[in-house]
């Protein structure tokens, strides 16, 4: 059985469409893979409760028990490997990860981006693509490096930006992109098998 981990920090709106795309596309038949678990950095992160109401196995490690990054990231690895992932996907998770970390899952952490990397990397994407003037944004999977979000491209969705938009109006429009990329991203893996 392949395991899948997903990692989220907040709303958990990709992981779910994850848990739904695995559940419609069968993965457990066709690839042998499920959603083995979703651990949070935050309790308070609302896609815990869905996890929980289908039935995945959910873990909190809170990092501001931590006082190192690199303490929390060997708690993060602990608590990632009892389920011995074949993939660890990053879902909104907003911890910068350590090298140390990166390198342990190496090949096999993926993560979404809610820009057209390698534009605008880092945090207030929409913002910044706005205030650019771009026509286009975005999002990008892509597998997982040393460097903040960087790392070969798996997928992109390319959404326009429309006269008018915000802040939120831009980013719901990418996120509803997002939705359909990333389980895309992860099928495409399984079927590499990956
Ligand atoms: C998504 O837009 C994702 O691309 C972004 O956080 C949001 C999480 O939404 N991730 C990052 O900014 C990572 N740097 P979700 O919790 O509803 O999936």
């Amino acid at each position: 059985m392949k395991n899948i981990v997903i990692l989220i920090s907040g709303g958990g709106s990709n992981m779910a469409a994850i848990v739904r795309a695995a559940r419609q596309g069968h993965w457990e038949q066709r690839y042998g893979a499920r959603v083995a678990a979703v651990i949070s950095n935050r309790p308070d992160a609302g896609g815990l409760a869905f996890a929980r109401e289908q039935r995945i196995a959910t873990a909190v490690v809170d990092h501001k028990q931590f006082d190192s990054r690199e303490a929390f990231d060997a708690e993060l690895a602990a608590a990632i490997d009892r389920h011995q992932p074949g993939l660890v996907v990053l879902a909104g998770f907003m911890r910068i990860l350590t090298p140390g970390f990166v390198a342990r899952y190496q090949g096999r952490l993926i993560n979404i981006h809610p820009s057209l990397l390698p534009a605008f990397p880092g945090l207030h994407t929409h913002r910044r693509a706005l205030e650019a003037g771009c026509r286009v944004a975005g999002a990008s999977v892509h597998q997982v490096t040393a460097e903040l979000d960087f790392g070969p491209i798996l997928e992109q969705a390319v959404v326009p930006v429309l006269p008018g938009d915000t802040e939120q109006s831009l980013a719901a429009r990418v996120l509803t992109q997002e939705h359909r990329i990333y389980p895309r991203a992860i099928e495409s893996l399984l079927r590499a098998g990956a």
